[in-house]
């Protein structure tokens, strides 16, 4: 498999990552919105470069899937529990890809008044985007690949690696 990302690489953006959050959110009630499963090892990297308070929560959706490429009927399998009106939201998420996912779970948010609510991205794949959505930060814009790693599966299965990699699926394992 290819690296694309190295484990030193990811250390560098996730800090990046901690320091727009410190110096954009001091003093302001602020929501980590972690989307599972992919966001995973993401998330619990950049909360550990905040110095400064937040919150944690965690959503579960299931995009509905042709092979590798989201319907776009998006389902929430786990909401969150907290009311979200008090909070500056962060939504914590690995990749954007066509964007689906995310525009449909950023409308159902907004619509329950977060004092703002901003996305965060480790990665973006801008020219497959199928709907008007951006990140506010995004740490890595890479071409049309599948990738698998740092959280992000095929099948279930590679979320373990500390890497992000190109999937060849002539070596896959699924
Ligand atoms: P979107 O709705 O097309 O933007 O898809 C977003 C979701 O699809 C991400 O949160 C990932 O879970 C998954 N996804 C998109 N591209 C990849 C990839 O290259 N590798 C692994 N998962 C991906
Ligand atoms: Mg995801």
């Amino acid at each position: 498999m290819k690296i694309l990302i190295s484990e030193n690489e990811l250390h560098q953006a996730v800090k990046k990552a901690g320091t727009w959050i410190n110096e954009n959110y001091q003093g302001q009630p602020v929501l980590l919105v972690s989307i599972l499963n992919g966001a995973f090892i993401f998330l619990a990297d950049v909360c550990r470069e905040i110095t400064i308070p937040c919150e944690i929560a965690f959503m579960s959706v299931k995009s509905y899937y042709d092979q590798t490429e989201s319907s776009g009927n998006v389902q929430i399998i786990m909401d969150l529990q907290q009311d979200i009106k008090n909070y500056h939201v962060i939504i914590i998420e690995d990749i954007i890809d066509s964007g689906r996912t995310l525009y449909e779970i950023t409308h159902m948010l907004k619509a329950r008044n977060p004092l703002s609510l901003k996305i965060l991205t480790l990665l973006d794949k801008k020219a497959r985007r199928e709907v008007d959505l951006n990140a506010d930060l995004s740490l890595f814009n890479i071409p049309d690949l599948f990738v698998v790693g740092y959280g992000m599966d095929y099948s279930e299965k590679y979320r373990n690696l500390p890497y992000i990699a190109e999937l060849d699926f002539s070596e896959s394992f699924c």
